[in-house]
């Protein structure tokens, strides 16, 4: 395989991927603290919600800190969100952690821009 296949094989991911993408580790020590519940209310939270647009979520190996699973984290292309890593995190705060990224996502990065208020001067 020469560079300009693995160019375009990494342009087509660019394309595939969404907005933002949350990795719940699935290795054995947050496995045993219960990641699988976890990554499950993840997938069903961005389906209730229909965020599959915005939302993917993946599995990845252990981070290293497996006294602290289950762990996740979040990957976002925008400012806002950007990389966070959450730790103990229980399958009620995987659902709330989808709401609170969606939500998010609704705020305008660029608020309003003011308008000018204009004056009438009289004579
Ligand atoms: S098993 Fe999840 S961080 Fe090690």
């Amino acid at each position: 395989m020469d560079i300009s296949a693995l160019r375009q094989i990494a342009q087509q991911e660019q394309i595939r991927q969404k907005p933002v993408r949350i990795n719940c580790c699935t290795a054995s020590g947050c496995a045993s603290s219960g990641s699988g519940a976890v990554k499950k209310n993840l997938e069903t939270a961005i389906k209730a919600g229909c965020h599959d647009e915005l939302i993917e979520v993946g599995s990845v190996g252990c981070m290293g800190f497996c006294g602290r699973g289950p762990l996740v984290i979040v990957e976002a292309s925008e400012r806002q969100l950007h990389r966070q890593l959450y730790a103990n995190v229980t399958p009620e705060a995987a659902t709330s952690l989808v709401k609170a990224i969606a939500s998010i996502r609704l705020i305008p990065l660029i608020p309003p821009i003011p308008q000018p208020h204009h004056h009438t001067w009289s004579k």
